[in-house]
């Protein structure tokens, strides 16, 4: 894969030298590289001893401020980028396997030879650097001629034209997977939001953020790869036979190849509560509610309906801004059936030390309000909680309902029904992302729908290489990650119907690993605190192998370096 954005590359050396001492040398290319042929000076450095990385084993190193994580797989030497091209973690702290290593944080995978990513989160793939041995007599600092770095650019391939719903991170990968593997055909994305394609993950972890900085890509990148974005256009119908969609602004868009990618929307609470409709009563999907609620919240009473991951940050978040913050959850603790009650009452505890008030095992009955406004909620138990602004997290459903009508098969769930290469029942329509069901390799094909944001960016990748003639399945793990009060839980796998939970560390502690398991497999893993488990756990699982209970509870040394 081509790494649009790496902003420069560097050259490490070796020369093995016999018997003696071997001294690792890096060359560095200093110069700031962009899209295109760029031009830059060399840099070399000793970086460290031959003898001091040994096979299997990765070494981080600093080269003209350059961090740079230097491999040695099977005798051979590499070097990559050392941070992560996605929120900048240090891969050192990864788990490495063979030439592969995964980022702690959020999950993705990046190969140590050539850079590129092999899962998502990140974007961009790794810059690489050259790697020599050389002996100390032999070293001396130079500055060498300039190196050329060619990007790939969109090469004249046979015109046809792709069409996306959406600008959600399945629809921007799949557009980027096309132009990195030379489509030359017109893309367009369609979109009823108000922005480009942005980190909505961000969302209820930074509410206020400014849109500028959570871009995935700006304006201009999109315009140089010809990614078209349409925005505020909503998709009312499919014509699959005509190959044509409509608009709500009553224009439509004839596609050759179409990819479905609308993502999930929040269940409204209307229907079953009076006073429901009233205006300060909000959901969270877009850059303009946080935008909004963030506004609302500053130090005023906030409600939070729902101990879904989404209510559980927001009331995180809004802990030191609102007057007050109040959550009202169905189950006893939060994530009872998705993280297990252990980890929900730790969490909870987490957030009463900031104030936040749970009304647990509870519904609403009612919500009062005047002109138009919540004034305060009722429990069913009576409890009465003022309220300023509602914020109601309670579930998602897909956007598919445009889609009635149309010959492309949905579920019972309305999720669009798509197979390992994400193709719809109907020719050259693809789906992928929140709005897909698709069959899980690691349970069996499985059908699921899932909301990660690293399986959308998976779907569209697969979905473009298919779109593409190069047949590819899907097998990327599932991953997932959920900040509160900053501190991260990872999760990982997909834990639907496990039968026992396995801990390692303390989860009161808040440093823990936990093993969701089903029967005698490890099928889901979370943790907090306890770096690079999680990571770890995924790439066993992304190799196909089964993690058994008793591996899951005698190993030791889930919290280290690499991976035997
Ligand atoms: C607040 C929040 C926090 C999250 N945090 C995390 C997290 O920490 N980690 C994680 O892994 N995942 C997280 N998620 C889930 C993650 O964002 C989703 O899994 C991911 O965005 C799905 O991508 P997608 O491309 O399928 O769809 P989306 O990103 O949902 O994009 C779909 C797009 O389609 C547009 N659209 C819908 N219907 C139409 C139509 N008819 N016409 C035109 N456009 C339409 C929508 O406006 C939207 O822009 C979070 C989600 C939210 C809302
Ligand atoms: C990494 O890239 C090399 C070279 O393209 C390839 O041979 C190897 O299979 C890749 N490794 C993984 C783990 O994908
Ligand atoms: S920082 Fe590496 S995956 Fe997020």
């Amino acid at each position: 894969m081509l790494d649009f954005f790496s902003s420069s590359a560097v050259f490490i050396c070796f020369d093995l030298f016999s018997g003696v001492k071997s001294f690792i040398l890096c060359i560095v290319c200093a110069g700031k590289m962009s899209m295109g042929p760029t031009q830059c000076d060399e840099v070399t450095e000793v970086v460290c001893l031959e003898s001091d990385l040994q096979d299997g084993q990765m070494k981080e190193v600093e080269v003209n401020h350059h961090k740079i994580v230097l491999v040695r797989n099977e005798g051979k030497f590499s070097a990559v980028g050392g941070l992560c091209t996605h929120y900048g973690a240090p891969l050192i702290k990864g788990a490495l396997v063979g030439n592969r290593v995964r980022c702690p944080w959020h999950g993705a995978c990046f190969n140590t030879t050539t850079g590129d990513i092999e899962e998502y989160p990140g974007l961009d793939s790794l810059p690489t650097y050259k790697v020599c041995l050389k002996s100390l007599t032999l070293w001396k600092l130079r500055k060498l001629t300039q190196c050329r770095i060619i990007l790939g650019c969109i090469s004249s391939c046979p015109m046809f034209m792709c069409l996306w719903c959406s600008t959600g991170p399945a629809s921007l990968q799949c557009a980027e997977t096309l132009r990195q593997n030379n489509y030359g055909g017109r893309i367009i994305i369609v979109t009823k939001d108000e922005q480009l394609p942005l980190d909505k993950t961000k969302l209820s972890k930074a509410m206020n953020i400014e849109v500028e900085k959570i871009l995935l890509r700006p304006s201009d990148f999109l315009q140089q790869h010809g990614i078209e974005v349409l925005k505020e256009k909503e998709v009312v119908s499919v014509n699959t036979e005509a190959k044509t969609v409509a608009f709500n602004d009553g224009t439509s868009q004839h596609y050759d190849q179409l990819l479905i990618s609308t993502g999930a929307r929040s269940v409204p609470f209307i229907v079953s509560c009076p006073g429901a409709e009233m205006e300060n009563v909000k959901l969270l999907e877009s850059y303009k509610d946080a935008a909004g609620i963030y506004q609302m919240s500053l130090g005023k009473k906030a409600v939070i309906i729902g101990t879904s991951f989404i209510g559980m940050e927001v009331a995180a978040y809004l802990s030191d801004k609102a007057a007050s913050v109040a959550v009202v959850g169905k189950s006893k603790f939060p994530y009872q059936f998705s993280l297990g009650p252990d980890i929900g009452k730790m969490t909870m505890k987490m957030l009463e030390e900031k104030n936040v008030k749970f009304y647990m095992s509870s519904d609403v009955a009612e919500m009062r309000g005047v002109k138009g406004r919540v004034k305060e909620i009722v429990l069913q138990n009576g409890d009465v909680l003022p309220a300023d602004v509602v914020i109601v997290g309670i579930g998602v459903i897909p956007n598919s309902h445009f889609l009635k009508g149309s010959a492309v098969e949905v579920d019972s769930r309305n999720a669009v029904v798509v197979d390992k290469f994400m193709k719809t029942n109907i020719p050259d329509v693809f789906a992928a992302g929140d709005v897909a069901s698709f069959p899980l390799c690691i349970r069996e094909d499985k059908r699921v729908q899932i909301g990660h944001w690293q399986l959308a960016q998976a779907h569209g990748r697969v979905a473009a290489l298919n779109m593409l003639n190069k047949q590819t399945e899907l097998n990327s793990v599932p991953f997932f990650w959920t900040v509160l009060l900053g501190k991260s839980i990872r999760y990982t796998g997909y834990g639907e119907g496990y039968t026992d939970i396995v801990f390692k560390g303390n989860v009161d502690e808040r440093k823990f690993l936990a093993f969701y398991m089903k029967g005698d497999d490890v099928v889901a893993a979370a943790s907090l605190n306890f770096d690079p488990a999680v990571a770890k756990v995924a790439e066993i699982m992304a190799t196909g192998k089964k993690i058994t209970k008793s591996q899951a509870e005698t190993e030791v040394e889930w919290n280290s370096g690499t991976l035997e």
